[in-house]
């Protein structure tokens, strides 16, 4: 008669490795997700004017609809579409209209988290916006703070736009995922 206790030997590997597979490779595997929507208020005019033109084809007043336009921006960041909505932060850095028919930029800029739960953190945005199409999806490369090895992508949507003032009201729909 077989000892059973032979068999019962047999059968721990089996359990084991398996074990100590899930134990080692389930942790790296965990990522949070957080969605984060937000308004950016860019305007290029009147006396909450927080974008510029510094660079085109015709100096630094060159619209920003002509390819090779380069734009600098400081713009409020608030919770609603509302700009009087709560503030929490600031998109700054650049578009720079990358198209021939002048259709399209390339946007490269943080968003500076100045208050609410990520006060102190940024968020890194790179991406096409080819502001003719309803939704334009972005990337979001990196982050800092509590975004620390994020990655991710965003919808983007123009909520408001005053093409005469170039005044534009942006949403942005973020999903990140992070450690
Ligand atoms: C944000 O985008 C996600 C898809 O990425 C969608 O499911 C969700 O409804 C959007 N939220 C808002 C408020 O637009």
């Amino acid at each position: 008669m077989t000892n059973p206790l032979f068999f019962a030997s047999l059968s721990i590997p089996l359990i084991a490795i398996p074990l100590l597979y899930w134990v080692y490779t389930y942790p790296k595997n965990k990522y949070k997700q957080t969605n984060l929507v937000l308004y950016v208020h860019d305007y290029l005019t009147g006396d909450d004017k927080s974008a510029m033109t510094v660079a085109g084809k015709e100096g630094p007043t060159t619209s920003i609809m002509h390819f090779g336009t380069l734009l600098a921006h400081d713009d409020p960041v608030t919770v609603g579409p509302d700009p009087k909505s709560e503030e929490v932060g600031r998109a700054q850095g650049m578009y720079i209209n990358s198209q021939l028919d002048g259709k399209a930029l390339f946007m490269i800029f943080s968003v500076m988290f100045t208050d609410g739960e990520y006060k102190g953190s940024t968020l890194e945005i790179q991406g096409a916006d080819p502001f003719v199409l309803k939704e334009r999806e972005f990337s979001v490369v990196s982050g800092t703070g509590y975004f620390r090895f994020v990655r991710g992508y965003g919808i983007m949507t123009t909520e408001f736009l005053d093409i005469q003032n170039l005044r534009a009201i942006i949403k942005l729909n973020i999903t990140v995922r992070h450690f």
